[in-house]
């Protein structure tokens, strides 16, 4: 039997190399080996944009044609809204029944986002609940793997928690899955802050070449080199970082170059645009090819809310049962 992997996209814009590098490129290898669930957090971009709705479902629109063109298959893993699937929703609600308040306000992705998102008015339930939700997703298809970024581990671990926390109250059922992490960590931002939709300084797969050098040339390279003589630091530049993945053959060449004052951060800046954009260049063509073809994108979502239902709605039958909520 494959094992089972879930990963969900919050449905907030159009993807970036943070999402790329943290777990995109996870997901590709993942789906040629394991029963692959992906999906469209569109219930989780509530908890941020539940004043203007109007984007939500153009965003899983474009975010579906992001992940076919690059690479996504359909026939090899699973595609759904996630408010397509009405267990998920139940089950956050029998969860939330023994999720102790302290523990999510204990949650520092809630501390982090409440500073950093301060001009959203974002104390609510719905967001303090957003890791009860998440383990819903998780759990309804009994995965055993979460391929996500470093910045999930918070949440990770609280889904594992949870799932003993109903194991020990009901019975046990439910798998304690594992996250899968990948080696890029928490890929930096335009700013050097991790790069997210919801900072603005996120480099999307989407933007034109000239839009990738503009952003690239604010990066922040290490502050210590004043002068394109002074010696630099690679291990603590962010344009370093993004070499790592987009030159990995010349990757030795560039860390000597920089480290002996042998290149300056522009021209340094102006080898990795083009390394991006170069990269990028087939994934612009097939994105506006998906994109036109809405019929096709609507198949996808509904073959995918089919085939995942089949086990979701099984897994709540069995939770209702444990739970002693049928008539017998
Ligand atoms: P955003 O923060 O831009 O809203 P999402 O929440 O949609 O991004 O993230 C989708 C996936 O991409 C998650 O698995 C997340 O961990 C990963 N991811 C997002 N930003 C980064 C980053 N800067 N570094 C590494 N992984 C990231
Ligand atoms: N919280 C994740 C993020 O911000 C998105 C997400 C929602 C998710 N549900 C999930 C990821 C379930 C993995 C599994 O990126």
């Amino acid at each position: 039997m494959k094992k089972t992997v879930v990963t969900g996209y919050r449905t907030t814009g159009k993807l970036h190399l943070g999402n790329l590098l943290g777990n995109m490129l996870n997901m590709l290898d993942l789906q040629e080996k394991y029963k692959c669930f992906f999906f469209f957090a569109n219930l989780h971009a509530l908890t941020t944009d539940y004043r203007d709705t109007s984007e939500i479902m153009n965003n899983v629109k474009i975010q579906l044609a992001e992940f076919l063109a690059l690479g996504i298959n359909p026939d090899k893993s699973v595609l759904y809204v996630q408010s397509d699937i009405h267990e998920i929703a139940e089950l956050t609600l029998y969860l939330s029944m023994i999720t102790p308040i302290s523990r999510m306000q204990r949650n520092p992705t809630y501390k982090e986002q409440l500073k950093e998102l301060s001009n959203k008015d974002i104390k609510m339930m719905g967001f303090l609940g957003y890791p009860i939700l998440m383990t819903s997703d998780i759990l309804i298809v009994h995965a055993d793997y979460i391929p996500v970024g470093e910045d999930q581990l918070p949440h990770i671990e609280i889904t594992r928690e949870l799932a003993r926390k109903f194991n020990k109250l009901y019975g046990k059922y439910f798998k304690v899955p594992k996250e899968l992490i990948t080696k890029a960590g928490r890929v930096p931002g335009t700013d050097g802050r991790k790069m997210s939709k919801s900072y603005g300084n996120a480099i999307y797969l989407s933007d034109e070449p000239d839009v990738i050098k503009k952003k690239v040339r604010m990066m922040i390279t290490d502050p210590e080199r004043i002068y394109k003589t002074d010696k630099g630091h690679p291990e603590i530049c962010d344009v370093f970082y993004l070499h790592k993945s987009f030159s990995k053959e010349e990757i030795g060449d560039i860390e000597k170059e920089c480290k002996n004052a042998l290149i300056g951060c522009t021209q340094c800046k102006e080898n990795l645009t083009g390394k991006i954009s170069n990269y990028l260049s087939d994934f612009r063509e097939k994105r506006a090819v998906f994109l036109n073809d809405t019929d096709y994108l609507k198949k996808v979502l509904e073959d995918g809310k089919n085939a995942v239902r089949e086990i979701t709605i099984e897994t709540i039958k069995q939770v209702r049962y444990r739970m002693k909520l049928v008539n017998s």
